[in-house]
C-alpha cells in the first residue's frame, strides 16, 4: 500500500488521527462561524434592537425572492423585481419610520433605518394580487403593516383599492400606522382568533405573524378557512418553525412553497416567507 495512503487510513481510523485533524477542522469551522461573531459584536455596538429585529436582505437572496414569487404569483421575474425596487425606493415611506421611531414610545430599543427584510415580498404580493382585504394578525411596531400600506395606496392609485386589518393583542402595538398610511391599514386591538371570528368580508392576502406557537397558527388557520376568496394567498411568518401552515395547504389543495432569508451583514439567520396559493 502506499506510504500517503497508509497515512491518510491512520488519520481516519485511529484517535490519534482525529487529533492530528483538530487544526484543520477547527480553521474551517473558525471561517464559517467567525464573521457570524464580528457582525454580532458589530450589531451589539450599533443597534438598539432586541427582538422583531430588522435588517436588508443579501443580494442574491433578494434576487431569488424575485423568482420564488414570480413562481407563486405567476407573475414575471421582472415584475416582481419592478415591485421590490418601488418599495426600497420610496423614500416617503422610509422617512416615515425613521421619524415616527424617532418620536415613538419605544425609539430607546428600535434602530430608525427602514429594514423590510422578507417583507419586501409582502408587498409584491399585494402589489401584485391587487387584494380588497388584507389581514395581518401579529403588528409589534407596524413595520409590515406600513409596507402592506404603502403597496395598497399604490393599488388605489391604479384603480385597485383594498385595505389591511392589523389585528394585535398588545393596545400599544402598531404606533408606526400614522399619516397617509392610517388611511390603508386599521388596528384592530384584540386576540388574533377572536378578532378573525368577526370578520364578515373575504380575505383575499392573510399574514399569519402573532403569537408563533403551532397550535395558535393553526387555529388562525382554522378560523380563516371559510373566509378565503377563491384566489386568496396565506402567508406564514413562522414557516421557519412550525409546518402549520404546508399541513394546511395539503389538506386545503393548495399549493405550499417556503423561501429562507438571509440577512444581509446580520448574525441573524433570518426567518422566511411560508406560502400557500
Ligand atoms: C413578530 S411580532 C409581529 C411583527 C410584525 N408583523 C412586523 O411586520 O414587524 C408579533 C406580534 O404578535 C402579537 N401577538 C402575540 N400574541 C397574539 C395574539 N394571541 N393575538 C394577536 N396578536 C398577538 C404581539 O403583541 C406582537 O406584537
Amino acid at each position: 500500500m502506499p506510504l500517503v495512503t497508509s497515512l491518510k487510513k491512520f488519520v481516519r481510523a485511529s484517535a490519534a488521527g482525529r487529533v492530528a485533524l483538530l487544526p484543520l477542522r477547527l480553521r474551517l469551522g473558525v471561517a464559517q462561524t467567525g464573521p457570524d461573531l464580528l457582525r454580532l459584536l458589530r450589531w451589539l455596538r450599533t443597534s438598539r434592537e432586541h427582538t422583531n429585529l430588522t435588517y436588508d436582505l443579501d443580494a442574491l437572496n433578494r434576487e431569488y425572492l424575485a423568482f420564488f414569487l414570480s413562481a407563486c404569483l405567476g407573475i414575471t421575474v421582472e415584475e416582481v423585481r419592478g415591485y421590490l425596487d418601488e418599495v426600497e425606493q420610496d423614500h416617503r415611506l422610509a422617512e416615515h419610520i425613521r421619524q415616527s421611531v424617532r418620536n415613538g414610545p419605544a425609539r430607546a430599543v428600535s434602530d430608525e433605518v427602514a429594514r423590510y427584510g422578507r417583507r419586501l415580498g409582502w408587498y409584491a404580493i399585494v402589489r401584485a394580487r391587487k387584494p380588497r382585504l388584507v389581514v395581518e394578525t401579529g403588528v409589534d411596531k407596524g413595520l409590515g403593516s406600513c409596507v402592506i400600506a404603502a403597496a395598497l395606496e399604490m393599488n388605489a392609485r391604479e384603480g385597485a383599492p383594498g385595505e389591511c386589518m392589523c389585528l394585535d393583542i398588545n393596545p400599544a402595538a402598531g404606533y408606526l400606522i400614522t399619516g397617509a398610511y392610517a388611511n390603508f391599514a386599521r388596528m384592530i386591538v384584540g386576540d388574533s382568533i377572536e378578532s378573525l371570528k368577526n370578520i364578515t368580508t373575504l380575505i383575499d392576502v392573510f399574514i399569519s405573524d402573532s403569537d408563533h406557537s403551532a397550535s395558535h397558527e393553526a387555529a388562525e388557520y382554522e378560523v380563516i378557512a371559510p373566509k378565503l376568496s377563491p384566489k386568496s394567498v396565506l402567508v406564514s411568518d413562522n414557516a421557519h418553525v412550525t409546518p402549520c401552515l404546508a399541513e394546511f395547504a395539503e389538506r386545503t389543495s393548495r399549493r405550499f412553497l417556503y423561501f429562507q432569508e438571509q440577512p444581509q451583514n446580520h448574525w441573524f439567520r433570518g426567518a422566511g416567507i411560508g406560502i400557500a396559493f
